[in-house]
C-alpha cells in the first residue's frame, strides 16, 4: 500500500520503495507535516519525536490556545499554509476576500483515497503507465471565513520514489475571491542545515549547476519571462551538507510548468527550512467566482540518501515512466541533420536536397527544415504567423518532401507558432492578437511580438495553419521554438481585474495547442525549443519528449549544459547535435570525435554542412550514426551517473550510462585543459554489477580489457586521451557472457 491512514491519530502515511512523507492533523485540523526520508516503519515514534518541547515563536497563536505559545503556527511545520494569520515565513496560499482582507487559513476537512492519477483538465498531468501501485491521497483543507477549499493532491510512485503534488482551489462559499498566490508545493523540514542546488544560466549558457548553502531568510529561483528561461531553471535540489554524487540526504523539487514561476526556500528562526514551488505570484492574480476552480500545475518531489546522483536518477525514471509523451519516452528518436547552422535563411529545395543525400548515406535519418520556409521570411524581421509555403523560395513543400522520403529519410519542420511579425499578414489582419498595452510602448524581441495565445481564436487560427500543412506534406517531426520572451503582460480581452490572469492564459493555451497537434497527429515528433534552451521545463516535456537543449553547440560547452540538464531530466530529453568548426557560438575549435562523443549522450543530430566535411570526417558520421544506434537504448532508458569527482584539478569531466540489467553501457570523458606531465586519469565506474566481467572496447589501448565490475568501481582504470585541449574518450562496455 503506498498510502496508510492511521485514523485515531489522524496521521497519513506515503510510501514508495525507500522513502516515505507523513503528516497528521493536530487538534486544531491544522495540517502537520512531519516528516520526509528514508522508509521508516513506525511513523508514530515520528510523532513523539518530534514535539517542538518549549520553543518561543514570538508570534500570535490561535485564540483557542492563547496559553500555549507552541501552538502558534510561525513554527508548525505544515503542508499547506496560508497568511496573515499567525506564519509569517512564505506562504502557499494568499486570497482576498471580497472585503479586501488577505487573512488566510486553510485546515482539514476530509481526505480520500484513490488508485491512479489525478487528470488536470488544461495542464499537463502524470499517468501511473505500466506500474502498478500508483495511489493518490486528496486532502480538503478550508478557509472557515471565505470558504475557499484547497484540494491538495499526493500521487505516490512507489517504484520510483517519487511523489507527485498538485493543488485545485474551489470558492465554495458565496462571494467571489482573487487568488494572488498559489503554491503547488510547500514542503517543511525540520533540519535547517542545507546546500540549496540550482540551475542558472544565460542564452548560450543554460543550466549549470551551483551550490551553496542555504542561509537565514528567502533564496528563491524564479522567471517572469513568461517563460521558464534560460536563467534559472523550475527545479533545484536541497542537499545536507556533505552530500555528493553518491552519498548523503537529497531532496529534489520540479515543477512542471512553463511560464513564470517562484522556487522559494527559507532558512527560519527555529532552524527549519520551509519549501515552496509554483507560479510566480508577481504577475498572477486569478479571480474565482462561487463555485469555480483554480488548477495549479504539478510538481515532483524526491529524496534520495544516495546524494545527488540518486535523487537524478529517480526523477529520470520518473520521466520515462510516468511523463514524457507515451509514444515516445522510451522509442529511438531519429538521427536528424538540421540545416540552420548550414545555411541560415540561405537555402533552396536544391540546397536542402543535397543536405540530404549526403546525410542519407551517411546513415542520418531525417531532415529538419529551420527557419524561412514560410510567409516572407528573408531574414528575421517578417513572416512569423504566415504559416504557409514561401512557393517562390520552395517549389512545393510536399514534393521536397516526397524526395526526402525517397532517400529513406524523414522530413521535419521548424515553426515558432506563439509568435508574430509585425510585417505579417497576420498582424495586418489582427493587430490586437499581439500582446501590448494600449497606450504604453511596446517591446520587440528579436524584431517580433508575441500572440495573445490566452485567447481560444489566435490558438485556433494556429492550429488551423499548422493543421492545414500537415495534412498536406508527410511532416514528422516539428521543431517548436519560441524565440523571445514576455512583456507588458496584458490581454484585449480580459476586464481590468482580470489582467492578472494573462500570463497564466497564455500558457495554458500553448499547453492547448500542443495537445491539439498530438490528438490530430498522434506520431508527431515535437521538440521544443525557446532560443536553444530558454523553455527546458517538465510542462514542455509532457508534450515534446526532447528539447534542444542550447543554442550552444561548442562541444566543451555543452559538457556543462548537459551535466547540469542531467540533475532532473533525463539525457533523451536533450537535443544534442554535433555542429560546425570553428564553434558558431564560441570559435572553438574541437575534434570531430569530441563534438560526437559529447552529442551522442543527448538526442543526437547534426547542425552543419555536410558537404564541407572532409573525406576523413565523413567515415566517422557513418561511424557515429552507427555507434548511437548502439548507445541509444541504453541511453533511451538505463541510468546515468555523472563522474565529476574524477579529479581534483577540474580538467576532467565525465559520466556514465548503464543498462537497467548493468549488461552494458559507456563511459563517456572529456578533459578541457591538458596537463603536461599527466599520465592520464584513473577513473572508477559506477553502477556496474561488482561480480560480473566487463568487456572494454577502447581504441587506444592494445589488447582488450576484460576485467570485473567491482575492479572498475571500486579501483578504477587508466586511460588516455588524445593530445591537446578539448579531448575526449567515449568507452562502451559489456558483460563478458
Ligand atoms: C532559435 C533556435 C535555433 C534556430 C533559430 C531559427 O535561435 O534556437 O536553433 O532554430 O531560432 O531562427
Amino acid at each position: 500500500m503506498a498510502i496508510t491512514v492511521l485514523p485515531a491519530i489522524r496521521l497519513f502515511k506515503l510510501s514508495t520503495a525507500h522513502t516515505h512523507y507523513s503528516f497528521r492533523v493536530n487538534d486544531l485540523d491544522e495540517v502537520e507535516h512531519i516528516s520526509y526520508g528514508p522508509e521508516v516503519d513506525d511513523v508514530a515514534s515520528l510523532v513523539q519525536v518530534e514535539n517542538p518541547g518549549r520553543l518561543v515563536a514570538f508570534a500570535p497563536q490561535p485564540e483557542e490556545c492563547d496559553n500555549d505559545s507552541i501552538s502558534s503556527k510561525d513554527i508548525l511545520s505544515q503542508e499547506f499554509s496560508g497568511f496573515n494569520t499567525g506564519d509569517y515565513r512564505v506562504p502557499a496560499l494568499i486570497v482576498q476576500a471580497a472585503d479586501g482582507t488577505r487573512a488566510t487559513d486553510p485546515r482539514f476537512v476530509s481526505y480520500r483515497i484513490y488508485a491512479g492519477t489525478p487528470l488536470l483538465s488544461e495542464l499537463p498531468c502524470a499517468y501511473a503507465g505500466k506500474c502498478e501501485g500508483v495511489e493518490t491521497l486528496e486532502l480538503k483543507l478550508q478557509d472557515s471565513v471565505t470558504g475557499v477549499s484547497s484540494y491538495l493532491s499526493y500521487t505516490v510512485f512507489p517504484e520510483c520514489d517519487v511523489i507527485v503534488r498538485g493543488v485545485r482551489i474551489v470558492n465554495e462559499g458565496a462571494s467571489t475571491v482573487d487568488l494572488s498566490r498559489v503554491m503547488s508545493l510547500q514542503l517543511d523540514l525540520r533540519s535547517g542545515s542545507y546546500d540549496m542546488v540550482r540551475l542558472a544560466g544565460a542564452w548560450a549558457r543554460e543550466r549549470h549547476m551551483e551550490r551553496s548553502a542555504v542561509h537565514h531568510g528567502v533564496q528563491s529561483i524564479s522567471s517572469t519571462r513568461g517563460m521558464s528561461s534560460h536563467m534559472m531553471n523550475p527545479a533545484f535540489a536541497l542537499t545536507d551538507r556533505h552530500a555528493t554524487e553518491d552519498s548523503g540526504d537529497a531532496y529534489g523539487f520540479i515543477l512542471a510548468y512553463s511560464g513564470n514561476f517562484l522556487g522559494e526556500v527559507e532558512l527560519d528562526q527555529m532552524e527549519s527550512t520551509r519549501v515552496v514551488l509554483g507560479i510566480n505570484p508577481a504577475l498572477f492574480s486569478w479571480k474565482l467566482e462561487s463555485g469555480e476552480a483554480f488548477e495549479a500545475p504539478q510538481a515532483f518531489m524526491t529524496y534520495s540518501r544516495e546524494g545527488l546522483g540518486g535523487m537524478s536518477r529517480q526523477f529520470h525514471d520518473f520521466f520515462r515512466q510516468h511523463w514524457l509523451p507515451e509514444r515516445w519516452a522510451l522509442a529511438e528518436r531519429p538521427i536528424l541533420i538540421n540545416n540552420w547552422e548550414a545555411t541560415y535563411f540561405d537555402f533552396t529545395t536544391e540546397k536542402l536536397l543535397n543536405i540530404a543525400r549526403t546525410a542519407a548515406a551517411l546513415g542520418v535519418e531525417m531532415l529538419v527544415l529551420d527557419d524561412g520556409w514560410f510567409g516572407k521570411r528573408p531574414d528575421d524581421f517578417s513572416g512569423l504567423g504566415d504559416w504557409t509555403v514561401n512557393t517562390a523560395k520552395l517549389g512545393n513543400m510536399a514534393e521536397l518532401a516526397r524526395g526526402i522520403n525517397a532517400l529513406g529519410m524523414k522530413f521535419g519542420l521548424w515553426f515558432e507558432p506563439e509568435m508574430i511579425s509585425q510585417d505579417s499578414d497576420l498582424y495586418r489582419a489582427h493587430p490586437d492578437w499581439a500582446i501590448s498595452i494600449p497606450g504604453r510602448s511596446r517591446s520587440l524581441g528579436r524584431h517580433q511580438m508575441i500572440l495573445d495565445f490566452g485567447r481560444p481564436e489566435v490558438v485556433d487560427c494556429i492550429f488551423r495553419q499548422m493543421k492545414k500543412l500537415l495534412d498536406e506534406v508527410n511532416i514528422e517531426y516539428i521543431k517548436w521554438d519560441c524565440n523571445r520572451h514576455m512583456t507588458e503582460n496584458y490581454s484585449a480581452v480580459l476586464p481590468a481585474e482580470r489582467q492578472g490572469e494573462a500570463a497564466h492564459r497564455f500558457v495554458l493555451g500553448t499547453y492547448r495547442l500542443y495537445r491539439m497537434l498530438l490528438a490530430e497527429f498522434p506520431n508527431l515528433l515535437i521538440e521544443g525549443c525557446s532560443g536553444g534552451g530558454g523553455r527546458f521545463d517538465a510542462g514542455i516535456l509532457r508534450y515534446s519528449p526532447q528539447i534542444w537543449c542550447s543554442d550552444n553547440s561548442d562541444a566543451g560547452e555543452r559538457v556543462d549544459i548537459q551535466l547540469g540538464t542531467s540533475l532532473f531530466y533525463p539525457a533523451s530529453t536533450m537535443g544534442a547535435h554535433v555542429s560546425a568548426c570553428p564553434n558558431h557560438q564560441t570559435g572553438r575549435v574541437t575534434r570531430f570525435e569530441t563534438r560526437g562523443h559529447i552529442a551522442m549522450s543527448g538526442t543526437f543530430g547534426y547542425e552543419l554542412d555536410l558537404a564541407k566535411l572532409n573525406d576523413e570526417e565523413r567515415a566517422m558520421v557513418s561511424c557515429q550514426t552507427a555507434q548511437y544506434h548502439r548507445l541509444n537504448p541504453i541511453l533511451a532508458s538505463g541510468d546515468f551517473y555523472r563522474l565529476n569527482e574524477l579529479d581534483d584539478n577540474d580538467a576532467l569531466d565525465g559520466w556514465c550510462v548503464v543498462a537497467k540489467d548493468r549488461q552494458k553501457g559507456f563511459v563517456t570523458i572529456y578533459r578541457r585543459n591538458v596537463i603536461a606531465n599527466f599520465r592520464g586519469s584513473r577513473f572508477k565506474l559506477k553502477g556496474l554489477d561488482e561480480h560480473a566481467i566487463y568487456r572494454l572496447d577502447d581504441p587506444y589501448r592494445s589488447g582488450e580489457l576484460i576485467v570485473s565490475g567491482g575492479a572498475l568501481m571500486t579501483q578504477g582504470f587508466w586511460f588516455e586521451l588524445p593530445p591537446g585541449d578539448n579531448a575526449s574518450r567515449l568507452i562502451e562496455f559489456s558483460v563478458v557472457s
